[in-house]
């Protein structure tokens, strides 16, 4: 693995967690970046600096020093609803300061990895290929597809992008809980729940989407890769597929839909990803909610 020399954005993040791991194990070399302090116990110190990717001049200071061959760009405004109270940050962080990271990159023609959303599809199609039309319809979606343009309309073309559906697994203080944790916790201690029906999604191994991201730097894959769970069910039964294995009481679950939820962002109804490019080119296998439950701690 001689020169790969790995910058990772959003280290604190569930995902970038993920990858941090996965590149100790490997012995690659990396630099971690997040906007606050080190949050993750296993990044010793040496390996992570705190960067705030709307900052230019630390961006240029950092890549001038660390010289890296890829960047993984997982840093984002991830919440959804979030982004519909505060458009202006969200994109200032998604597009704006990934342009300003993509520049740094071109600069020194490293390989750029972003990472996006089944979001940026309006969700009445499912299973969508790499090359199926985007259409937005949140203010988080449409920041990831104005993301996904810079590198799409742009001349540079040592990039990838990597889409993927409901991040989940374990890490360190997250600033945030995901669908699979928070059911699993929530009927653990008997609480009911309400879960929405109408929506059908690919659950992704954190881990998984992980290994996805290193494998591109690794063979230098260009272009578009799904990366998400291998099966798209609606949030109602990857809840219950969750009570059925650890055998909690699935009468706490309360069917809902959408429109009772009224959630701040629209929502694409069905997406799912087709894995069969990401499975061709990369081997990419990921795991089954059940296979994966196990592991969760
Ligand atoms: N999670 C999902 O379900 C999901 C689904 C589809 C796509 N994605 C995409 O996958 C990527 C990773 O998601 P994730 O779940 O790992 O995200 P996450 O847990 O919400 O972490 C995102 C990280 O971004 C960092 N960040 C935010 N603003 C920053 C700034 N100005 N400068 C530097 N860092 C900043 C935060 O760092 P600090 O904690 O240090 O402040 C945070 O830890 C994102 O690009 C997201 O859009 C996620």
């Amino acid at each position: 693995m001689g020169n790969l020399r790995i910058l990772i954005t959003g280290s604190n993040g569930l995902l970038g967690q993920k990858i941090v791991k996965q590149l100790i194990a490997k012995q690659i070399d990396f630099l971690a970046t997040s906007k606050g302090e080190n949050r993750n116990t296993s990044c010793q110190e040496h390996n992570y600096q705190s960067l705030d990717i709307e900052r230019i001049e630390d961006i240029e200071s950092i890549f001038s020093s660390y010289q890296p061959s890829h960047v993984i760009h997982t840093a984002a405004i991830t919440n959804v609803d979030y982004c519909e109270q505060d458009p202006e940050l969200c994109y200032a962080v998604n597009v704006n300061a990934t342009k300003l990271l993509l520049d740094a990159a071109i600069s020194i023609d490293a390989h750029f990895l972003l990472l996006s959303t089944d979001f940026i599809f309006d969700g009445l199609k499912g299973d969508y290929l790499e090359t199926d039309a985007a259409n937005p319809l949140s203010h988080y979606a449409h920041s990831k597809w104005e993301a996904e343009l810079l590198l799409h309309k742009g001349s540079y073309s040592n990039w990838s992008i990597v889409r993927t559906i409901i991040v989940y697994g374990d890490g360190e203080n997250l600033s945030r809980s995901n669908l699979i944790s928070w059911a699993k916790e929530s009927l653990k201690k008997g609480e009911k729940i309400s879960v929405i029906d109408d929506q059908f999604r690919a659950p992704t191994w954190a881990e998984d989407l992980a290994w996805a991201c290193i494998r591109i730097c690794k063979l230098n894959k260009l272009g578009v890769y799904n990366a998400c769970g291998p099966e798209t069910l609606s949030i109602y039964e990857i809840v219950c597929r969750i009570a059925r294995f650890y055998k909690f009481d699935a009468t706490l679950i309360q069917r809902s839909n959408s429109k009772l939820l009224n959630q701040a962002a629209q929502r694409p109804p069905r997406t799912g990803l087709n894995l069969n490019k990401s499975s061709l080119e990369l081997g990419y296998a990921p795991k089954t909610i059940e296979e994966t439950l196990d592991l969760l701690k």
